[in-house]
């Protein structure tokens, strides 16, 4: 294992910003991240765990060591009468999973096609798309203990699922490298084209039977059409998550914005598409420097070239007082600010 010194993260973070790491290592298997972690330098250093690198923004230079977690490997381990268990390690990278899965008809994470990075991030915040979250799907993972160095099993309670949110996000923080994820699918598919956009893509596809292939083709498309591919324009996707609000502030906003777009939860409350709110507030394609609004996706921060990420930082907050100015909503971020 090669540990670099003054590493540039450049080509790591799909925001291209321009920070280096102290120390960085790639780890293939649990006895690579032993064998880091029982280096008392390395072992005392502040750890940044790395992904796909497409749900941060590096604010300054890593300090510490950053781990970039490349344990692979995909297999089908356990199977009953209505489902499939499928592990993956951390470092596959989540789309050829998810490929991986509709080629077999294992039926349940099609509709989280095309999303970036790897498997080991996606508990992290219960990724999610069109209708369907990871909870749905997920079973079990395992992860290992930086500190006390052994080996935990979470199940779908512990991880303590939520919007955008996990128990890794929360109170354990930091506190543990995800090495292997296990799925659980279903061997007869339930559909899902609750998401409007979903529906409608599969009707101008001129799709009349349903499929997973279907399914997943149409939210590619989808995807394609509005969010911008971090090849071409550094972006982290969603920056901000999308506001919940008490049923009363929305009626009160609906009698003064009545395009307002919001979405009732089950718990009551509406969940406001915070992609309106940002382009009501005149940022929707705005550019200050290098740091910009996306044209098509107001809620997608980009940065066009060499933008640094205090800036990019500094662009969100101002869109955070505007936010809170014209409607009285806090936008709270997504994207892991380092
Ligand atoms: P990274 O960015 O590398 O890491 C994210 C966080 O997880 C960091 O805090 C990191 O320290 C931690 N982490 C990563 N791996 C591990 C591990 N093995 N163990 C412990 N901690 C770890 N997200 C959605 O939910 N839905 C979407 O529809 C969506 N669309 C997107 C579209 C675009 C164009 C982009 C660029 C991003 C989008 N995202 C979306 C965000 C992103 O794809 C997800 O959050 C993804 O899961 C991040 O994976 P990653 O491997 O890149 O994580
Ligand atoms: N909208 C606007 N202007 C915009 C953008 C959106 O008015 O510039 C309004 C439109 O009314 C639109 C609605 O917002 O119909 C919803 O937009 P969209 O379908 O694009 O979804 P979103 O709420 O902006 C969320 C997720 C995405 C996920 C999509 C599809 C969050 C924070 N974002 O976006 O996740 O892919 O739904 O399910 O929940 C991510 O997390 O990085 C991400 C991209």
């Amino acid at each position: 294992m090669l540990i670099h010194e003054n590493y540039s993260l450049k080509e790591l973070n799909t925001f291209h910003i321009d920070a280096s790491a102290h120390y960085f290592v790639e780890v293939a298997s649990l006895e690579d991240i032993q064998e880091i972690l029982s280096d008392k330098k390395k072992s005392a250093a502040k750890k940044l765990i790395l992904g796909g690198g497409s749900n941060l923004l590096f604010t300054k230079n890593v300090e510490g060591i950053v781990i970039k977690n490349n344990l692979k490997g995909i297999s089908l381990v356990k199977e009953d009468k209505d489902y499939y268990y499928v592990k993956a390690g951390a470092g596959e990278v989540w789309h050829q999973l998810v490929m991986h899965c509709i080629n077999n008809n294992y039926a349940g994470l099609e509709n989280l096609s095309l999303i970036p990075g790897n498997v080991g991030a996606s508990p992290m915040q219960n990724i999610g798309a069109y209708g369907t979250e990871i909870k749905d799907s997920f079973y079990e993972l395992e992860a290992f203990h930086l500190n006390t160095k052994t080996v935990t099993t979470f199940n779908n309670a512990d991880c303590k699922f939520g919007y955008r949110e996990s128990v890794f996000k929360q109170e354990l923080k930091n506190q543990f490298i995800i090495t292997s994820v296990t799925f659980r699918l279903n061997k007869i598919p339930d559909f899902n084209i609750s998401y409007g956009a979903v529906e409608a893509e599969l009707e101008e596809m001129g799709i009349n039977q349903l499929s997973i292939q279907a399914i997943s083709k149409a939210v590619c498309n989808i995807r394609n059409s509005k969010l911008p591919n971090p090849a071409e324009i550094g972006n982290a996707g969603s920056f901000f998550k999308n506001p919940e609000i008490p049923q009363t502030l929305f009626l009160r906003l609906k009698n003064e914005f009545p395009t307002i777009v919001g979405y009732k939860l089950e718990n009551g409350n509406i969940k406001l598409a915070a992609g309106w709110l940002i382009e009501q507030c005149g940022w929707k394609g705005k550019r200050v420097g290098d740091a910009g609004v996306h044209t098509l996706q107001a809620l997608v921060l980009v940065n066009y070239a060499n933008a640094k990420g205090n800036e990019i930082f500094d662009l969100s907050e101002k869109i955070m007082s505007s936010v809170k100015e014209k409607f009285g909503v806090e936008l709270e971020r997504e994207v892991n600010i380092i």
